[in-house]
């Protein structure tokens, strides 16, 4: 590796612009983005001058870069169904990869992700940057001090009541492989299993509806179209682990709810609980309330000043959010990249998110029965 991580990047839509490029560029001491790929040219040209690199190429053809024997990193950022073909082409040829979330579609082409990078002895991490919000750094930390004994319940909560996306190809069954299921419900099941520190399932029940894609009103942004919208509007899930752990999942687009529940947890240990919900006055920040018994009476404590608020570094807004949460897991992605350890979020931990999605998909399909794991 030359003096800067050399990195291409494959998809330059949202994601690959909002957080990638951003995250990216707060690190330019220690990389660069060298090459930029999507279908669309534009959007590769776009990206290329967001990052300001005139010598960087773009190409519409993302074997260009697993060809490029100068590139050490591949970022990819394309839509769910591919994520699997382009990591794996990648690792093969010897990068070391950063696949945005979901890792894929279903828990085998996941697995296969990850035992390509074994094999190849190249790194793999999945941008599960929810982790990185300072709230859930603030959970973890208890957790990992003990704070809440044994976690041996949780709900990973990831519902939008009139929320489904309008750009991209998020109600394509086909790009996506699902709808709120496996866009939203990756990111709280990730920090569930994160905080529990338990990827031990044993069994899987899930629920998938097919009730609101023809009602469009009422969406924010504007509304979707029916003709089109072909995944679920809401989906349940119930996790049990080998311990005797148990996870609920909850994830909607729409659903007939108050409040929207998006990237959020609720986990209970033997000592004391967490709650996260969303801002009620709609910033970007979550509510935390810890839950515990003290000096013989019910108490709980949040987290910031004041009370239950907890600013994330001060920057609230959602693409504040994504810089923030962008910067310090682009910043965690390099050192491992570096240094040669092992990556913040790792694929193993990843590939369970993944096999637990596909899990309530395939136990909704089967008429709820459930899906055990070996
Ligand atoms: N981490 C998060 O919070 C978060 C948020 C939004 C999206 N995502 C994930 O990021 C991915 C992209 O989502 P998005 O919202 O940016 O979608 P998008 O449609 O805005 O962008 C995807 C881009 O990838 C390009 N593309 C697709 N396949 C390609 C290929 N084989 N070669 C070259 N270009 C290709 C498309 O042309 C498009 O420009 C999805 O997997 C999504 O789940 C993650």
């Amino acid at each position: 590796m030359g003096e800067k991580v050399r990195i291409g990047i494959v998809g330059l839509g949202f994601i690959g612009t909002q957080k990638h490029l951003v995250g990216l560029s707060q690190h330019r001491d220690r990389c660069e983005v060298v090459a930029f790929c999507d279908f669309d040219i534009e959007r590769a040209q776009a990206g290329r001058a967001q990052w300001g690199n005139e010598d960087a190429y773009t190409t519409t053809d993302y074997m260009e870069l697993v060809n490029d024997p100068s590139i050490d990193v591949i970022h990819v950022c394309t839509w769910n169904a591919n994520h699997c073909e382009i990591t794996c082409a990648a690792l093969e040829a010897g990068k070391h990869v950063m696949v945005e979330k979901p890792m894929a579609v279903t828990g085998a082409d996941a697995r296969t992700m990850r035992d390509t990078a074994k094999r190849t002895g190249k790194k793999l991490t999945v941008g599960f940057q929810y982790r990185q919000r300072e709230e859930y750094q603030f959970l973890k930390a208890l957790a990992d001090e003990g704070k809440f004994g044994e976690i041996y319940a949780a709900k990973a909560h990831a519902t939008r009541r009139r929320g489904v996306p309008i750009w991209g190809v998020f109600t394509d069954k086909s790009k996506q492989g699902g709808g709120p299921l496996i866009d939203l419900g990756g990111h709280s099941i990730d920090v569930a299993l994160w905080l529990m520190d338990n990827y031990e399932v044993a069994s899987v029940t899930g629920v998938v509806n097919y009730k609101l894609g023809d009602k469009p009103q009422g969406n924010i942004g504007g509304q979707w179209d029916p003709a089109t919208y072909e995944v679920e509007d809401s989906a349940f899930g119930f996790v049990t682990f080998k311990n005797g752990a148990s996870l609920f999942v909850e994830a909607s687009w729409a659903l007939n709810i108050k409040a929207a529940r998006e990237g959020c947890i609720t986990i209970c240990g033997t000592e004391a609980g967490a709650e996260t919900v969303q801002d009620p006055n709609g910033s970007a920040n979550l509510v935390v309330d810890v839950n515990l018994i003290e000096g013989g009476k019910q108490v709980n404590t949040g987290f910031g000043e004041g009370g239950a608020y907890f600013s994330a570094g001060g920057v609230g807004g959602a693409q504040n959010g994504f810089a923030y949460m962008g910067g310090l897991e682009a910043g965690l992605w390099l050192d491992a990249v570096i240094n040669d350890t092992e990556p913040y979020v790792t694929a193993d931990q990843a590939v369970v998110v993944t096999e637990i999605l596909d899990a309530i998909y395939t136990s909704a399909a089967q008429g709820g029965k459930p899906v055990t794991f070996d």
